[in-house]
């Protein structure tokens, strides 16, 4: 077995005979002396083949390339002064080699292993067992391993069992399209991967073990995006007798055990806000805390304008918000702002006004139509100053929201205004217990059916219920989720009620569920946190796929192993699936 570390070597080991394994990440041929980068998983090792040394031909050494896989017996010797690598931590000493093997050697790469050059997505995730050679992923990947194991020792120690649930089962409540397997037993009928461990998890309560966790694989057939794969992993974990503060209180403590570990770095306790006080400031329920660009309120100011835009739209229900973009002004440009415009019609802004302050006064297209007493009214509630741009969205509040809150975050970025080294982690709480649907018409549950309602009393004024669910929110993005749980059969029957689900719909969905809480289910909450998320925000990436070892494209596809992929029609009788005719 490989008994060393290349990365090992210091000073104090010149003298000893070792054997060394690993890839030639490069080679330098200098005639009679060949130096090689010698890599394993830990780092690089210089070895030197010199031909006096060597007892093999040395033209074995000479025929080595890039990738070849070795091994190496030799004596370490210290570098000569001028010779000495600083930015190795080996770089003081090299390896004089004695004895060479080669394990296996290597076809032309399509692409250098040892250069941290960005290459083609499409070519590096066909190969992607050499990209994780490199020195990128192999980092990213050993991270997401230790913050995996740290969890587990955190969560072993306060008294959680690590519990298995299965992966081919039933749909589960996220909300998310479901991947399906069909069965061929049961022709016809079909699993669905689980979205999370969501039920399984409140069954186990029921089941009496009161303190489950599981890094628990899930998959979800929606829309990717740089933070979402269709499977990823939770750490998801669930606890009896426990309420929303027990949930955040460990949450908070494992979180902040993690990022000693990882990053050594104490972190104060996280912050909470409502979702309501995360809209109205940030226009989002993950936001960024880390820079102050904050949406600002005139709903009240221009309610009253003469101009009829934002007055007929305050009174159908809209609001007015804005971004005073602090002495930047100067930074934008007419069209720079046209294109901003367009950008925030992605989130169905119809569209944004906006004012410039210099020289004194306002200019701008709004500035000669708006009330001298409403600008005077915005200068003052807004500390408006020379060099000021204020950009103003009115609309229903949700675009409102949306659109402002994705501008200061662009803002945020072209103006260099985040410090990239924080770790700003908060609470978001007090959730609405229900969201509109535009697409289905109807209201939804915003975090999922089995969700304590805050006010019940409420349950039935949709627009006003609030729900015991929190999030956990790093740097703008959702880290985590979850809520208290109903365990109330008739607060069940009310929330399903609520809903609009019929009574053979709730049989359909959850029969089996709803029964089990007949038989004293206990009180209940939980989180998941999305570890890929974790990780990927520890190790400074903002690319969900730098810290998945075998990551899907974009459309869900494997391009190594080329799945998905065609089923032999034998596959598909077995499994009594015919497809459709495609008569293109
Ligand atoms: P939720 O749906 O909020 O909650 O998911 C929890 C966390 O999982 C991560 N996540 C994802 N990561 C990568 N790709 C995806 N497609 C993806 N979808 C979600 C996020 C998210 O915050 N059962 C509940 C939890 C609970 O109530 O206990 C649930 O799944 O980091």
């Amino acid at each position: 077995m490989k008994k060393y570390n290349n990365n090992d070597f210091r000073d104090i080991d010149v003298g000893k005979t070792v054997t060394v394994y690993g890839w030639v990440n490069k080679r330098r041929d200098m005639g009679g002396v060949i130096f090689v980068d010698l890599r394993d998983r830990s780092g690089i090792l210089q070895i030197v083949f010199n031909r006096g040394y060597l007892k093999n031909n040395f033209e074995l050494a000479e025929n080595l390339r890039n990738e070849y896989c070795i091994s190496v017996t030799g004596e370490l010797i210290k570098r000569d002064k001028d010779m000495i690598n600083p930015k190795l931590p080996t770089g003081e000493v090299e390896l004089l080699v004695h004895e060479l093997k080669i394990l296996s050697e290597a076809d032309v790469l399509p692409f250098n292993v040892y250069e941290e050059k960005e290459i083609n997505e499409n070519v590096a995730l066909k190969y992607r067992y050499l990209d994780l050679r490199r020195e990128k992923l192999q980092k990213n990947i050993i991270l997401r391993s230790k913050v995996a194991a740290c969890i587990r020792n955190f969560l072993n120690d306060k008294d959680f069992l690590e519990i298995e649930t299965p992966i081919l089962c039933k749909s589960t409540p996220e909300g998310a399209r479901d991947y399906v397997v069909p069965s061929r037993v049961n022709p016809g009928n079909f699993y669905a991967l689980p979205q999370s461990p969501q039920i399984f998890k409140q069954l186990l309560m029921i089941g009496g073990f009161e303190r489950y966790y599981q890094i628990a694989k899930c998959f979800r057939d929606e829309d990717l995006r740089s933070d979402r794969q269709p499977e990823f992993t939770q750490v998801d974990l669930e606890m009896s007798f426990a309420n929303d503060e027990d949930v955040m209180e460990l949450t908070e403590e494992m979180v902040h055990y993690v990022v000693k570990h990882i990053k050594n770095v104490e972190l104060d306790r996280f912050p909470r806000i409502t979702w309501q006080e995360a809209m109205d400031k940030y226009g989002s329920d993950k936001p960024d805390t880390r820079f102050e660009l904050y949406l600002q309120d005139l709903t009240d100011i221009l309610a009253d304008t003469k101009m009829n835009v934002f007055r007929n739209a305050i009174l159908n229900g809209g609001i007015a918000k804005c971004l005073i973009v602090k002495n930047n002004g100067d930074k934008y440009s007419r069209s720079d702002i046209e294109h901003m415009i367009d950008y925030i019609k992605d989130f169905k802004a119809k569209g944004m006004a906006w004012l410039k302050y210099d020289n004194d006064m306002f200019n701008g297209v709004i500035a000669k139509n708006l009330e001298d007493e409403k600008l005077a009214q915005m200068k003052d509630r807004f500390s408006i100053d020379n060099n000021d741009l204020v950009l103003i969205v009115v609309d229903k509040p949700n675009i409102v929201y949306q659109s402002l809150g994705a501008l200061r975050i662009k803002i945020a970025n072209e103006l260099n205004l985040i410090d990239k080294d924080k770790l700003n982690f908060l609470w978001v709480t007090d959730f609405p217990m229900f969201e509109y649907s535009d697409s289905e018409k109807k209201y939804k549950a915003m975090h999922h059916p089995f969700t304590m309602p805050k006010n019940i009393e409420e349950i039935n004024i949709p627009q006003k219920c609030l729900s015991q669910a929190y999030d956990i929110v790093l740097n703008g993005y959702e880290l985590g989720g979850g809520s208290v749980r109903i365990h109330n059969p008739k607060i069940q029957q009310e929330v399903f009620k609520a809903l609009n689900l019929s009574e053979k719909e709730i049989e359909q969905k959850f029969g089996f569920f709803v029964e089990a809480f007949k038989y004293g289910a206990p009180p209940h909450a939980g989180l998941a946190i999305g570890l890929e998320r974790f990780t990927m925000l520890l190790s400074g990436t903002n690319n969900i796929k730098d810290v998945i070892a075998f990551p899907k494209t974009q459309s869900a596809s494997d391009l190594m192993m080329e799945a998905p992929s065609e089923l032999k029609i034998k596959q598909l009788e077995e499994l009594k699936l015919r497809l459709e005719e495609n008569n293109e």
